[in-house]
């Protein structure tokens, strides 16, 4: 979370800033500031709220080739002027913008900041401070800035300006990430490419714990020792409409409505000469090589796991445990004797899942990663990546990223299946492509869902999603859509476990949206729907055809039952979008949240 961007050069740099921190502001949203530097001095300008509140308090005639900003996401101190970043040093000599945590403030305050007065309740300012007290002990700047990295622990990404240096940009990163944009004449930093894809498309990769020098013609990585670093660089693959909402209203309607494409997308890039759907060899030896997979994920990722597990099992006989990844580092399991670690994440940056596999990895087990990002910190640390090809997903609300990667562990668990020689009685590659059809169907029926959302969740304080077997999985992915962005309490359940105890809070008009699409279990969820309208609540059965009755709400078209998550959620996805349209909450970015979780 947070979002930090910089540049030097001989262009005004508020401008470019600006617009890098509106496209970084998926990253958090509750406050932002600039600091520019010019032959004046350093001109800070910041504000609670988002970056258009921000660009209303930037002083237009100040001009300046060189600033750096920040977008937030409170962690220490409220969301406020005086904790929004960049936090500047005593003197205001040094100023900085910081993402990350650093663990170990309070006791650098104490034990080498006492006489120091602060401004702000973050845990940023103790950095900008050691600096400047480095610098007064007769330290370079630059080793001033090492010393200071040498005591912190925790996360951060740093962008500083020394206010008598109009030449330089420090720059350092630890386990949160960073990126040096490079362009002739100028260069830029970015917590996430697509913050200066407007400058540039050449980027140079920072690892933990390196320092880097920018100037505006050159780029210098070293380490903590000041050792130099060559790195080449790469081109960012993003295409700017990417990350453009186009006609659409909110990016999370552009997202919905791109699932279809996203699956056929997979289905192209993960298609051989065969045209079997497969995935590289050393990861399915891994896959072969294991005698259970534990998948780690948080969030939506962790309610694709669930299905993931369900393909990983049916097809291929391997055993799947699922875990929340915050739970799972300090609450490890018994692992078997041959674990394989797979890593599910939209961002590839969640800091929960990165805990998790710093800690197997030390333990010398291998890793999977499926993500949404190349180059991201979970797919770089991971022994063997399998990317989602979903395109930038920009909207805090997960949706494309969801069906990317349940489409991406079916081809995992087909290939597996395959390599062990079992017999599977359908053509994966067919399959999903009638999932994309009936993606289209769904994508189109944008007015019926409307008119769910209006007639079952204009008013009510709460909603419960039912489901048996898979469904129960969506539910789950269904509630924590609408909870996310309408702020309407919301719950998954299993259809038989209500009446264990959650049925005391069905009273008259309660919504419950149950999901219908298996046959094994249609007569179970029907019964627990008759359970829930004895008592009052207010039935939406979204069914697939083939298995639907009367009264059934929606009815989705027929796919195979083992990939209906990919289908049966759309409505829900549509459903919790139209809800928080009604409430007029803002949809691509709710309140509390941020889209890339990089903090413990
Ligand atoms: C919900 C949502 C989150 C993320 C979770 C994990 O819509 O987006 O629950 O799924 O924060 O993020 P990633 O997948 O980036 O690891």
């Amino acid at each position: 979370m947070c979002g930090i961007v910089g540049y030097i050069g001989e262009q005004d740099s508020k401008e470019i800033l600006l617009r890098g921190l509106e496209k970084l502001e998926y990253r958090g949203y509750d406050s932002a500031g600039i600091a520019v530097l010019n032959h004046n001095g350093v001109h800070v300008f910041k504000e609670k709220g988002r970056i258009a509140v921000l660009r209303e308090i930037v002083d237009a005639s100040v001009s300046a080739p060189i600033g750096i900003g920040h977008t937030r996401w409170a962690t220490h101190g409220v969301p406020s002027k005086v904790n929004a970043h960049p936090h500047q040093s005593s003197t205001k000599r040094f100023t900085l913008v910081h993402n990350g945590v650093i663990e170990n403030y309070n006791h650098l305050k104490r034990d080498y900041l006492q006489s120091v007065h602060f401004e702000s309740e973050t845990d940023t300012e103790v950095i900008v401070q050691l600096i400047e007290q480095f610098v007064d002990k007769g330290l370079e700047v630059e080793s001033a800035f090492r010393e200071t990295l040498k005591l912190l622990k925790g996360s951060y990404a740093l962008g500083l300006l020394d206010n008598q240096d109009q030449d330089t940009i420090y720059v350092a990163k630890n386990k949160s990430p960073l990126l040096i944009g490079l362009g002739k004449g100028f260069n830029v930093v970015a917590s996430d490419a697509m913050a200066m894809l407007q400058v540039t498309d050449q980027y140079v990769e920072l690892m933990d714990k390196e320092t880097v020098i920018v100037k505006k013609d050159s780029v210098t990585i070293k380490n903590l020792e000041g050792t130099v670093i060559e790195r080449a660089p790469y081109t960012a693959e993003l295409d700017a409409s990417d990350i453009e909402k186009g006609t659409y209203p909110h990016y999370m309607l552009k997202e919905i409505d791109e699932q279809p494409a996203v699956v056929r997308k997979i289905i192209g890039n993960y298609r051989n000469e065969n045209g079997e759907l497969t995935v590289d060899s050393d990861i399915r030896q891994a896959m072969i090589g294991a005698d259970r997979i534990y998948i780690i994920a948080a969030g939506t990722s962790y309610h694709a796991g669930l299905v993931g597990k369900q393909y990983i099992e049916k097809l291929a006989n391997v055993p799947v445990e699922v875990h929340i990844s915050s739970e799972f580092s300090y609450n490890m399991p018994l692992l078997s004797e041959k674990p394989l670690f797979i890593f599910i994440s939209q961002s590839g940056e969640t800091a929960d899942s990165r805990a998790v596999l710093v800690q197997i990895k030390e333990m010398g087990y291998k890793a999977l990663t499926i993500t949404n990002v190349q180059g991201s910190t979970l797919s770089r640390e991971a022994d063997y990546t399998l990317l989602l090809h979903a395109g930038p997903e920009i909207a805090v609300a997960s949706t494309k990223a969801y069906t990317a990667q349940i489409a991406v562990l079916a081809i995992l668990a087909r290939d597996t299946a395959r390599a062990k020689g079992i017999d599977i009685d359908f053509d994966l590659s067919q399959e999903l492509g009638i999932v994309a059809s009936a993606m289209e169907t769904l994508v189109d029926a944008k007015e019926e869902m409307e008119q769910i959302a209006r007639d079952y969740l204009s008013t009510t304080r709460n909603c419960f999603f039912i489901g048996r077997g898979i469904d129960y999985y969506v539910g789950m992915e269904g509630a924590l859509k609408l909870k996310e962005i309408s702020y309407i309490q919301a719950e998954g359940f299993a259809g038989g476990e209500l009446k264990h105890g959650t049925i005391a809070l069905i009273e008259d008009g309660t919504p419950i949206i149950a999901l219908a699409t298996q046959e094994n279990v249609n007569l179970g969820i029907r019964g627990n729907v008759k359970e829930v309208v004895a008592r009052g609540a207010n039935p939406c059965i979204i069914s697939m055809k083939g298995l639907n009755e009367e009264d059934d709400r929606y009815v989705i078209p027929t796919v195979h039952e083992l990939f209906t998550p990919l289908v049966s959620v759309i409505p829900v996805q549509l459903i919790s979008y139209y809800a928080a349209l009604h409430r007029e909450c803002d949809v691509d970015k709710p309140r509390n949240l941020a889209k890339s979780v990089t903090v413990e």
